[in-house]
């Protein structure tokens, strides 16, 4: 057993004595009386009876030793802006927001939609939310008005803070206009919109519903606003995602184990301490964000860099230029990110001096070998895999460098983090697997400090969807399936459900099949992911026409399929669209009425369907793969 999973050992085996330990990293203003409640599995709450804050967490408890220490450095290559914030500076700005939203009568446990693209504004947001005991729930830019309803619906918030606009590659996105629309669609519109007028975007303000974050900010210039301390379980926010229905589930988070177990991860994981820089290159809108962008580095009293742009504009070589200039230690991308370099000239990864740089962080979908390598070898640093999810907050498996280093091997996430009871179990028969036997990545409960403590308004539904799909056992599913190796190295095989990875981002098949069948042509359809060499997985569309006649029109497929693809942009958003359209008159369904998604999967990926006894009709296959 190496250093690593001793560790790990610990933390399943002496667990309340190892979270003791972990919990002296975070402020607690009252101590907690219980490390663990586990009375009512698989709800679990930790530091009982504790009291913390997040923001306090974050900045205040900085202000004494690192106060003119950059807490936020912005840089924008789509405005061509930089701007840095010192603790001190942030702590300012968070609490002017904060007293923005108290004036609209925000309070503890109400909930704030924040609809913004990577700017500091955000950051502050965030974290007056969470400073004044607010629910935030960050919605990805990338998503367009019917994605945005449904998460004001389920959240209900009473204030949504917005931007006129983003830009991504140049290209500007109305954030307003389209937040002004999922307002329209929504039931539950919010009592005011707060607009940052980034002068990107017109828009026409909302009387008496739309205020001006520029002259709110000055009319709290001074403000200070006391932190709200939080019992451990209060829920710090909700983040939604992607399942197989076509309803997003609100993943909600608590408050004292998220603070330690970002405490703990920016140490064991990252390896890192106070004062050191990180580089992250998600968005905000998605977990990775939330947990390294924003909370993880500021806990850690780091300097976090919080980039809008591409990884290429003005060129391949940008984000090295970053790590040069600001003497990143420890950077976070997905593979993605990287797939996209590899295009650009190879020179660029020697250009800038990277001495600061620790290691690079990957994490948000599989790690090919090829990309593994290149990118290894082009900077000389470790590469460090990382696999989790939203719902857990941070990772579940990783290397772990902050502990000990122990060698990595290609296309694996190494070991369970502590905390993560991690197995691999066969889906029939509920039965531990071995090594080398291929089965369901699961988590015997209870779920480590930091991860979701329930679906935000559906406790049933955080019970019937987590933890009732292993049969005899109530295990936590993530939906991957897995395996380890020989030495306990563990490998990620996929998703069990029909969830997809487009270029990092988990989308849903059932809501763009949804949004598929708005269009007024479309009787049916099944949305699958395919294998992409960019971008991991693209989406593909198979859609039945209420009239087969159409597919003898000249034209009318081509015309159908552009209009899908806009109705999907404008509904869900760019990320969503479909990369491919095409019409059959009948999709490869089971006699049960069940569309066969990995059939279509093999076919459209050019491999054997497999065992296809249960297919009502085969020509539906051959359908498919005529209509490629
Ligand atoms: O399928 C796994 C894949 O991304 C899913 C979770 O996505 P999301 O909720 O957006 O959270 C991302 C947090 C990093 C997982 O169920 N995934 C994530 N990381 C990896 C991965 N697949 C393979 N290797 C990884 N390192």
């Amino acid at each position: 057993m190496n250093a690593v999973q001793a560790f790990h050992r610990r933390s399943i085996h002496d667990r309340d004595q190892f979270w003791r330990e972990e919990s002296a990293q975070v402020h607690w203003e009252t101590p907690f009386s219980q490390i663990l409640d586990e009375s009512k599995l698989p709800f679990a709450k930790w530091f009982v009876g504790g009291k913390t804050n997040l923001c306090f967490n974050a900045v205040d408890r900085w202000l004494d030793s690192r106060a003119d220490q950059p807490a936020l450095i912005w840089v924008s290559t789509e405005v061509n802006q930089e701007q840095t914030y010192t603790y001190r500076q942030l702590y300012q700005e968070v609490n002017a927001v904060a007293a923005m939203l108290r004036a609209q009568g925000v309070g503890q446990g109400d909930r704030v939609l924040i609809y913004m693209p990577m700017i500091p504004a955000a950051v502050f947001a965030m974290l007056a939310c969470v400073r004044i005991g607010a629910i935030h729930s960050v919605v990805f830019g990338g998503f367009a008005s019917v994605n945005l309803a449904q998460r004001i619906d389920d959240a209900a918030p009473k204030v949504i803070v917005c931007a006129d606009a983003g830009s991504r590659g140049g290209k500007v996105t109305p954030y307003k206009n389209l937040l002004d629309k999922a307002i329209s669609l929504s039931e539950h519109p919010p009592e005011k919109v707060i607009v940052v007028d980034r002068g990107l975007f017109a828009f026409e303000p909302v009387v008496g519903r739309d205020l001006d974050y520029a002259t709110l900010r000055t009319q709290f210039n001074d403000a200070i606003v006391p932190v709200t301390w939080l019992e451990s379980s209060a829920p710090s926010y909700v983040l939604y995602t992607s399942g197989t229905t076509g309803k997003p589930k609100g993943v909600q988070r608590d408050t004292g184990g998220y603070a330690v177990a970002l405490a703990s991860s920016m140490q064991r994981i990252f390896n890192g301490k106070p004062g050191d820089t990180f580089l992250c290159t998600s968005d905000i809108g998605w977990v990775v964000g939330h947990s390294y962008i924003v909370y993880g580095p500021l806990i850690g009293g780091q300097t976090t860099i919080l980039y809008e742009g591409t990884p290429v504009r003005p060129d391949g070589g940008i984000l090295w230029s970053l790590v040069e200039r600001f003497k990143v230690n420890t950077m976070f991308s997905a593979p993605t990110a990287i797939r996209v370099l590899k295009k650009q000239d190879e020179t660029l990864l020697k250009k800038y001096d990277l001495s600061s740089l620790r290691a690079l962080y990957m994490a948000g979908e599989p790690l090919d070998e090829p990309t593994a390598k290149w990118i290894a070898e082009g900077l000389g640093k470790p590469i460090i895999d990382n696999y989790w999810q939203t719902e857990t907050g941070w990772p579940i498996l990783a290397g772990q460098p902050g502990i000990a280093n122990v060698p990595t091997k290609f296309g694996s996430p190494s070991f369970p983090v502590y905390g993560f009871d991690v197995r691999v179990i066969d889906e029939q028969t509920g039965q531990d697997l071995g090594p080398n036997q291929k089965g369901v990545l699961a988590i015997v409960p209870p779920l480590p400090p930091g991860a979701m403590t329930t679906i935000w308004g559906d406790d049933a539904r955080f019970v019937d969807t987590y933890f009732s799909t292993i049969p005899g056992r109530q295990v936590y599913s993530t939906f991957d399936w897995g395996l380890f190796d020989e030495d306990r190295y563990f490998f990620i095989l996929g998703r069990t459900d029909d969830v997809i990875n487009v270029a990092g981002h988990r989308l849903g098949t059932r809501e763009i099949e949804e949004s598929i069948n708005c269009h007024a042509a479309v009787a049916e359809s099944a949305v699958v992911g395919i294998a992409d060499q960019l971008k991991g997985q693209v989406a593909v569309g198979f859609a039945v026409l209420k009239d087969p006649g159409l597919l003898d029109v000249a034209g009318a497929t081509q015309r159908l399929e552009s209009e899908i693809m806009k109705l999907v942009d404008e509904q869900l958003g760019a990320i969503a669209r479909p990369a491919r359209v095409r019409f059959v008159t009948t999709l490869p369904k089971t006699r049960s009425g069940k569309v066969l998604r990995r059939a279509i999967v093999a076919v459209c990926e050019g491999r054997d369907p497999g065992d296809l006894t249960t297919i009502e009709d085969p020509t539906a296959l051959e359908q498919i793969k005529d209509s490629l």
